[in-house]
């Protein structure tokens, strides 16, 4: 049987979660303060914890470390007083798999409770598969070796069991749709089904539909009854692609679904219960967006909690061989062709370019070669014409040893995205260390 520990400093509290909690088949454990909350945790280990983050004698985001220190796999819902998104998307951060705000609301938190009694069934059975799923710089299909990379995969595992949200931000073709889907085939869900939802090509009329699925004779064209994408990915993961271009009237009636797991197709009057995750996955600039009006903060702040930057490929060239050994395999295999690799030479071509088309870019110049290469192995004479020698001086130039040849805006760029990789996406963390405000910050990010 699983077990709940509820903490809170007020016995009125924890008498309502006893009783909102009472018929959900678990053993339910209670304590009024951190010291009470040690002991009780320690003994009894609970599988869930419900923590209220301002106790008498030690502050909750402590207890939430201290807890997660002792049991990782804990999932924990912190109870705040107030709205904070701020001190709930660093709880977030540290590893709170939500929060709930006060007073509390008895259907919300069954509602939570009940998926997460649902999770930690099936995370054993996701555990037993998380060792073969890491093999050697390769994770979930997403090949990398930088420690960007490294991170990234890091931080994909230890969201994927407990998330509901989360928002997967890069430049243009950075593996950001890779990361989702890595996303959801490491979380419970992944024996259900991850549905794409371009947000670009919705148009905002249809919007509704597409989304939420119409009744038959709705409106004109509305011949049948038709299934929205949000009950297509019920039990499952939803991936909105290019959520930055939706529309604002568009991002209300979103969040609204996700927050309610509630969709109402257009010209029904009934509501139907879905359970789906969220991935959302965007290269606009967001924090630029919601200061003109263009981008709903409450949205963000939603989808925010669990963010995932996808570093350009630019700052991370560890994995660039592993990339390119990867494609060359993988066109290979496509063409039919005997390949079993590239030459040093048209590699190190290869390396000298910036690559503002990140992976994806990477992706179609090997594909083209490997399409061009009749030799077992892709050399220079093979590549894009752009790449071979005679492309132009700037090429052939090396720049001396330790030196990359870039702009300071550029310079700038990377090294504050690798400080802010370091603090794992804690803006207020990075801006301090770079000794600006968090408004340059964004600029120097290229997101202001
Ligand atoms: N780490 C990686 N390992 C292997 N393949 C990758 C990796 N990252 C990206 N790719 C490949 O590069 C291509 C682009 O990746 P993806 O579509 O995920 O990028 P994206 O960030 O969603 O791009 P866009 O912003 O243009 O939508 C895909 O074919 C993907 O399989
Ligand atoms: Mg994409």
């Amino acid at each position: 049987m699983l077990s709940l520990m509820a903490v809170d400093d007020d016995p009125l509290s924890l008498d309502l979660v006893q009783d909102a909690l009472a018929l959900m088949g678990l053993h339910i454990l209670t304590a009024l303060n951190g010291a009470q909350a040690r002991r009780v945790f320690a003994k009894s280990r609970p599988q869930i914890v419900i923590l209220d983050l301002m106790l008498p004698d030690v502050s909750g985001l402590v207890l939430l470390s201290e807890i997660l220190q002792m049991a990782p796999d804990t999932d924990v819902i912190l109870l705040t007083g107030h709205y904070t998104p701020e001190s709930a998307v660093e709880a977030i951060r540290d590893g709170a798999c939500d929060y709930l705000t006060k007073p509390l609301k008895i259907g919300a938190l069954r509602a939570r409770v009940k998926e997460l009694i649902h999770d930690a069934q099936q995370r054993q059975q996701a555990l037993r598969l998380e060792g073969e799923l890491l093999e050697a710089n390769r994770f979930q299909g997403m090949v990398g070796r930088s420690p960007q990379m490294l991170a990234l995969f890091a931080l994909i595992k230890r969201v994927a069991p407990h998330f509901r949200v989360a928002l997967v931000r890069g430049a243009t073709g950075t593996g950001k749709e890779l990361a989702a889907q890595a996303l959801h085939a490491s979380s419970p869900a992944a024996t259900g089904p991850f549905v794409i939802a371009n947000c670009s090509a919705i148009t905002e009329t249809l919007f509704e539909s597409e989304m939420f699925g119409h009744m038959k004779g709705s409106f004109t064209g509305a011949t049948n009854d038709k299934k929205g994408l949000f009950e297509a990915a019920n039990g499952g993961t939803l991936f909105l692609d290019e959520l930055g271009d939706l529309p604002p009237a568009m991002q209300s009636k979103l969040l609204r679904a996700i927050q309610q797991q509630e969709i109402k197709p257009v010209g029904s009057t009934a509501t139907k219960k879905v359970s789906v995750r969220v991935v959302a996955a965007t290269n606009r600039p967001l924090e630029a967006m919601m200061r003109t009006g263009a981008f709903r903060e409450d949205l963000y702040y939603r989808l925010s909690m669990v963010e995932i930057f996808v570093p350009g490929l630019a700052e991370r060239m560890e994995d660039f061989p592993f990339l390119v050994r990867h494609f060359v395999a993988q066109f290979a295999a496509d063409y039919g062709k005997k390949l079993s690799g590239m030459t040093p030479r048209a590699q190190a071509l290869l390396a000298r370019h910036d690559w503002p088309g990140n992976v994806r870019e990477l992706e179609n110049a090997i594909g083209s070669a490997c399409m061009m290469a009749y030799g077992e192995f892709v050399d220079e004479q093979d590549l894009p014409p752009f790449f071979q020698r005679q492309a132009g001086p700037a090429l052939i130039t090396a720049p001396p040893a330790g030196v990359e040849l870039l702009s300071l805006e550029l310079l700038n760029q990377r090294h504050a995205r690798a400080v802010l990789e370091h603090f794992e996406g804690n803006k207020s963390k990075a801006a301090k260390v770079l000794g600006v405000t968090r408004s340059t910050l964004y600029r120097l990010l290229g997101e202001g």
